[in-house]
């Protein structure tokens, strides 16, 4: 039995980084240094971490990066006034709104505050609607990832079938439209979807984004097919793992992504990305 290839997530997200670094320093030669300002509300211990690592690969590429911790009883004005402030703040060309956020306050509003030219999260309506109309301006920057990783690892795309686990505005739906534009035949499974492993089967490309443990096991897998795990749960004895059940995916799939060390790198890697872009863009306006 030949095992899967398994797709390293750290190794393509350092050469990705590496290009990052060299074009902020050009930038920055300039007199534009990149800035990312990232809000965290409240204090979840898991975004607390993403929000550390995020800020931490900023200040490695040569990025500036300005984080606010808000207290979880910020009123929804108060928020909206600080995303307003950054809009302005010329120093400042991404602004992450870490998520979820806490009830009280409403989440589409915050995300519609953010100046559509500094989202680079690529959430606000007016980038998914760019997205949905075949002229992304920010890509969402884990399903931009996941296409970096198929690309770095030359899985075609075009003309396969692709099979996306979940439908989240953050994840499953973006990465629907970015595999449609690369020319997938695209199926959108979901909780409600019955017979999930019919679909899994027929898949040439398998992205998992459900946040459930061993959703996705061998006997669901076409040999040869590309399982891309975006989940982030946690095992019994607290450590990392995702959607996919790893050790029997391998077995039967052609290329598999591990967990940690296969998506989750990329998700950071392309803020970065999106971040300097965002920067050349408003250098090359004068802004
Ligand atoms: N929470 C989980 N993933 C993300 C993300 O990609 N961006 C933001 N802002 N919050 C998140």
């Amino acid at each position: 039995m030949t095992e899967a290839k398994i797709i390293d997530g750290i190794a393509v997200s350092k050469r990705l980084r590496e290009e990052v670094a060299t074009r902020a320093a050009a930038l920055t030669a300039k007199g534009v240094t990149p800035g990312l300002a990232v809000i965290l509300v409240g204090d979840d211990a898991a975004s607390a971490v993403y929000v550390r690592n995020k800020v931490k690969a900023c200040e490695q590429h040569g990025l500036f990066s300005a984080l606010d911790r808000l207290p979880a009883t910020v009123t929804e004005g108060d928020l909206l006034k600080r995303i307003r402030q950054l809009n302005e703040d010329p120093k400042i060309h991404g602004i992450l709104v870490q998520l979820p956020l806490p009830r009280h306050i409403d989440s589409h509003k915050v995300i519609e505050a953010v100046a559509a030219e500094k989202d680079v999260d690529g959430f606000h309506v007016a980038n998914a609607g760019a997205l949905m109309t075949g002229r992304p301006q920010f890509r969402p920057c884990t399903p931009y990832g996941v296409m970096k990783l198929l690309e770095a690892y030359d899985i075609p795309v075009s003309g396969k079938h692709a099979v996306v686990i979940g439908r989240s505005n953050i994840v499953g739906k973006p990465m629907a439209l970015l595999l449609l534009e690369a020319g997938a035949t695209v199926t959108v499974c979901h909780s409600k979807t019955p017979d999930l492993a019919h679909h899994t089967k027929a898949a040439d490309i398998v992205v998992a984004a459900v946040g459930k443990r061993n959703l996705v096991t061998g006997d669901m897998v076409k040999p040869g097919a590309a399982v891309i795990d975006v989940g982030m749960n946690k095992t019994d004895e607290g450590t990392l793992c995702g959607d996919v059940d790893f050790e029997s995916v391998r077995n039967v799939a052609g290329y598999v992504t591990p967990v940690p060390g296969g998506v989750g790198p990329m998700t950071i890697t392309l803020l970065l990305v999106n971040t300097l872009e965002s920067a050349e863009r408003a250098a090359h306006a004068g802004v």
